[in-house]
């Protein structure tokens, strides 16, 4: 069977940052003009004021300083509360394949490749712009591939899926060279009226080149040793939205039809369930954490990293272990844990391991045992 080795990362970073300030700044005007409409209705008590977002609280919750952003101007205008993006033609390439494109063509020359050697394409993340032609193949057009591509989603896990995937397609020998891309514009699903979690996400696109050991020409090549997916139902973190919304006549704007979630449940629930995962991931491969030289974790909060870390091997995440990237650019969904990799891999030397590991929405948590080769 072939080995399947990540050779190259690329990374999609959007123009616009917002700060926690400007974000804060932008929710306490919009909850003030919401509460002075309705001041009589609140008065009689049929409506709950809303009350202000704070920097502070934002930082110490998540450790979040402030996030990227496709289009930073309606997120932040109070009136609106949401990006505003033109609508694009049929013969246009699509916004989430835009950015997609982007981190692959990157990834592909850090691989030392080019779109013709790719012939497998998996367009992975937690939104999809629309139900069809897929994603993936919109990408496959645009950078001259071929074999196949298509769209999935495992919500936050869903890079760590199409991994399984890539690899495993690899491995069986139909797929020399694949692209797990994670075109993630979260800034379209997320809530920026609801202060519980309009600070949470950022946008970017991130994209791995996943091929055959035997023919891959990369300098940086990173052996896959192993995958483990699991799922388990929960409705702690829900999106409602979807095409039978309009058969239902419902208000495609109610708070259901975007991200929504029990953050202090999801955050105890979901810390032992990875730490469990990754545990018994490495120990089928009599593998202890302690011989891990890096873990790169979902990105979705601060303390819940530092949580798993400590269960795993007793130490404080951040830096050199397990390092984070969610200060700089939030909570990217599937993106998080490849965009640490990108960022923090350049300094390992050959033999070391390394854990990337996602959890989310479903639930759903996905590891990958990487070597550097
Ligand atoms: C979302 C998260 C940061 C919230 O942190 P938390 O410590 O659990 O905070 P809580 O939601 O319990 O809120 C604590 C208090 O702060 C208040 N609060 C919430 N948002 C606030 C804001 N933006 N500004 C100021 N206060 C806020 C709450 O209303 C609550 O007040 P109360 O104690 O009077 O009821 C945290 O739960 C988390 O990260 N969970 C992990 C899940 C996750 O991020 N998943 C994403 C998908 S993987």
């Amino acid at each position: 069977m072939p080995q399947a080795v990540i050779s190259g990362t690329g990374l999609y970073q959007p123009p616009h940052i917002i700060t926690n300030a400007e974000l804060v700044e932008a929710f306490n005007a919009y909850a003030q003009a919401h509460n002075a409409t309705h001041a009589d209705a609140i008065a009689r008590g049929e409506q709950v004021a809303l009350t202000s977002s704070s920097v502070e609280f934002i930082e110490k919750a998540s450790g979040i300083k402030q996030r990227y952003v496709i289009e930073k101007a309606g997120v932040l205008d109070p009136a609106r509360m949401r990006p505003k993006f033109e609508e694009r033609a049929d013969d246009q390439l699509s916004l989430m394949a835009e950015i997609g494109v982007d981190a692959c063509r990157k990834a592909l020359a850090a691989a030392g490749r080019t779109g013709a050697d790719v012939d497998a394409i998996f367009c992975a993340a937690s939104n999809m712009q629309r139900a069809y032609p897929a994603m993936a193949v919109e990408i496959q057009q645009a950078l001259g591939a071929g074999g196949y591509g298509f769209d999935m989603n495992v919500a936050c896990s869903s890079a760590t899926f199409a991994i399984e995937q890539a690899v495993n397609a690899v491995r069986a020998g139909g797929v020399k060279c694949a692209l797990v891309v994670n075109p993630e514009i979260t800034s379209a699903h997320i809530e920026w009226k609801d202060r519980d979690c309009h600070f949470i996400f950022g946008d970017v696109c991130t994209a791995l080149v996943i091929e055959s050991a035997d023919s891959a020409v990369s300098a940086d090549q990173w052996e896959v040793l192993g995958t483990k997916l699991a799922t388990q139902f929960s409705n702690a973190i829900r999106n409602n939205f979807g095409f039978i919304n309009r058969s239902e006549d419902s208000d495609p704007l109610a708070r259901d039809k975007t991200f929504r979630q029990e953050g202090r449940k999801v955050f105890k629930e979901v810390v032992p369930m990875a730490a469990a995962h990754i545990e018994a991931h490495l120990a089928a491969m009599h593998l202890e954490p302690t011989q891990v030289r890096r873990f790169w974790l979902h990105q979705a909060n601060l303390g819940m990293n530092q949580l798993i870390l400590k269960k795993l091997v007793g130490a404080e995440a951040g830096g050199d272990l397990a390092p984070l990237v969610l200060d700089t650019y939030a909570n990217t969904s599937s993106a998080g844990s490849v965009l640490a990799f990108h960022e923090h891999h350049a300094d390992m030397k050959p033999g070391d391991l390394g854990v990337i590991c996602s959890f989310g929405a479903g639930y759903s948590i996905g590891s990958v045992v990487l070597r550097k080769a």
